[in-house]
C-alpha cells in the first residue's frame, strides 16, 4: 500500500481536480470526503448557514473518508476555501482519525482569497503533527505548479 493519501473534500469539483493531480503525480491514495447531508447553495440563506457551521466549529457526519490511517505516513488535506477556513467535512476528518506523527501537507483552491486560515486552522487541530508548506490556487492551475510544488517540498 502507498504511503501517501490525498484527502479531500470538493463542492463543485476544483478541488478534487488537483487531488487526482496530486494523487498521479505522488503515486498516493485518494479519499474523497462526503458529508451524509450533501451542501446546496441553491437557495437564500444557505450559504449563511454554512457560515454558522463553520463558526460553530461543526463536525458533519461522513458517511465515507473516516476510515483509519494508520498505513500512511504523509497525508495531503485537500478542501476549498469557505469563508476564509476549510469546509466542514475537513474538521470531521481531522477529529476523527490519529494523526500524531504524521507529516500533513495542506491544500486548497480559492476564488482569490488564498489560504486564509486553513493552514493555520489545520496546524490547531494536529498539534503533534509535521506540517509541511502548502499550496493553494485558484481554478485555473496548471500540472506544473501542482508538480513544481511536490518536487519542493520532496514527497
Ligand atoms: C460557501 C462558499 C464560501 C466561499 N468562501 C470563499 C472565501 O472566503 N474566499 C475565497 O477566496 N473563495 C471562497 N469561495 C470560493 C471557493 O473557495 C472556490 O470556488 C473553490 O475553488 C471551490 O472549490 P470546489 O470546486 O472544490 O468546491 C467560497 C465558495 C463557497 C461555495
Amino acid at each position: 500500500m502507498s504511503k501517501t493519501l490525498i484527502v479531500y473534500y470538493s463542492f463543485s469539483n476544483t478541488t478534487k481536480n488537483l487531488a487526482e493531480d496530486i494523487a498521479i503525480i505522488t503515486g498516493g491514495d485518494i479519499r474523497e470526503l462526503v458529508p451524509e447531508r450533501a451542501y446546496s447553495f441553491s437557495y437564500n440563506g444557505a450559504t449563511k448557514e454554512v457560515r454558522n457551521e463553520i463558526e460553530r466549529g461543526c463536525c458533519p457526519k461522513l458517511l465515507s473518508g473516516n476510515e483509519p490511517i494508520s498505513n500512511y505516513e504523509n497525508i495531503f488535506i485537500g478542501t476549498p476555501n469557505w469563508f476564509k477556513s476549510f469546509a466542514p467535512p475537513i474538521l470531521s476528518f481531522l477529529r476523527n482519525v490519529d494523526l500524531n506523527g504524521k507529516t500533513i501537507i495542506p491544500f486548497c483552491t480559492h476564488g482569490g482569497g488564498g489560504f486564509g486560515q486553513i493552514e493555520i486552522n489545520i496546524s490547531k487541530e494536529c498539534p503533534n503533527s509535521k506540517l509541511l508548506p502548502g499550496f493553494a490556487v485558484t481554478s485555473d492551475f496548471d500540472d506544473k505548479q501542482v508538480q513544481d510544488w511536490i518536487d519542493k517540498i520532496g514527497i
